[in-house]
């Protein structure tokens, strides 16, 4: 996995070599660098100054299993892909959907969390009881997002407000300015715990995938993933994680 000995990473990093190539110059370890999206719990999200989440937690598991120190980025989503692509980060890891039309650009690891689409509503919205009645109505999404997409493929004559973040629609939801939230499943359920004032509907739409995003031409970077996320799996900490986030709200 090393590509570089230390010493020299030491120096490729000082005249701003691609990400992967950064060593930390006090531990001498190769750093990881996660992009990622932190408004987006329980995946990623802040918790005062640090960026926490599941995502951040099994990042850092593939980090020790690699030997590798984990930096973490927060940029918008929508830019996301490009910092893979263009080497800014090694890795996205932002409960990102593997679609085809990322695949143009990046390539994925193995899936690593089941997801789906829901729709948050206003509790007191009476004439919203399925999809159907979406029609007309003005439905609010994180730009460039599986829910943006789903929203203009599947919805007739819906009124589409992009946001920067989920939790911005919500907060329009909240006060009027949206009539429905498009997200994906945990960050909905995140979202509407104990908010009385919201409730989610069931949507028939299709089971999606969350993989880690990674540059097409670092194959070496994917393999090693794709392995670590194999001992993870098969070691008992990605269940750990996943008690550490998802007990209580677990809906399988
Ligand atoms: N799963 C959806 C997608 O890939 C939404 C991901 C949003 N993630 C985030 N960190 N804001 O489009």
């Amino acid at each position: 996995m090393r590509k570089l000995f230390a010493a020299l990473a030491v120096g490729l990093a000082m005249v701003g070599c691609g990400a992967s190539d950064v060593a930390d110059e006090a531990t001498m370890q190769e750093v990881l660098i996660m992009g990622t999206n932190a408004a987006f719990p329980p995946f990623e999200y802040y918790e005062g100054s640090e960026i926490v989440g599941f995502d951040v937690d099994l990042a850092q598991l593939i980090a020790d299993e690699l030997g590798m120190e984990l930096r973490v980025e927060d940029m918008e989503f929508k830019t996301l892909i490009g910092a893979v692509s263009n080497g800014m980060v090694d890795m996205v890891v932002a409960g990102m959907t593997v679609l085809d039309d990322r695949l143009a650009f990046v390539n994925f690891s193995d899936g690593y969390f089941e997801s789906k689409q829901m729709v948050i509503v206003r509790a007191d919205a009476v004439d919203i009881e399925s999809v159907d009645d979406l029609e007309g109505k003005r439905i609010g999404v994180q730009i460039n997002t599986t829910g943006d997409q789903f929203a203009r493929a599947y919805l007739d004559d819906v009124d589409i407000i992009q946001f920067n973040k989920a939790a911005l629609a919500v907060a329009d939801l909240k006060n009027g300015t949206v009539e429905a939230v498009i997200v994906d499943e945990q960050p909905a359920i995140n979202f509407v715990a104990g908010q009385d004032d919201l409730r989610l509907l069931e949507t028939p739409f299709v089971e999606e995938e969350y993989a880690i995003a990674i540059n097409k031409e670092n194959i070496e970077l994917l393999e090693a993933v794709n392995g670590a996320l194999a001992s993870i799996k098969a070691n008992g900490q990605y269940d750990e994680i996943y008690s550490k986030y998802f007990a209580e709200t677990d809906v399988e």
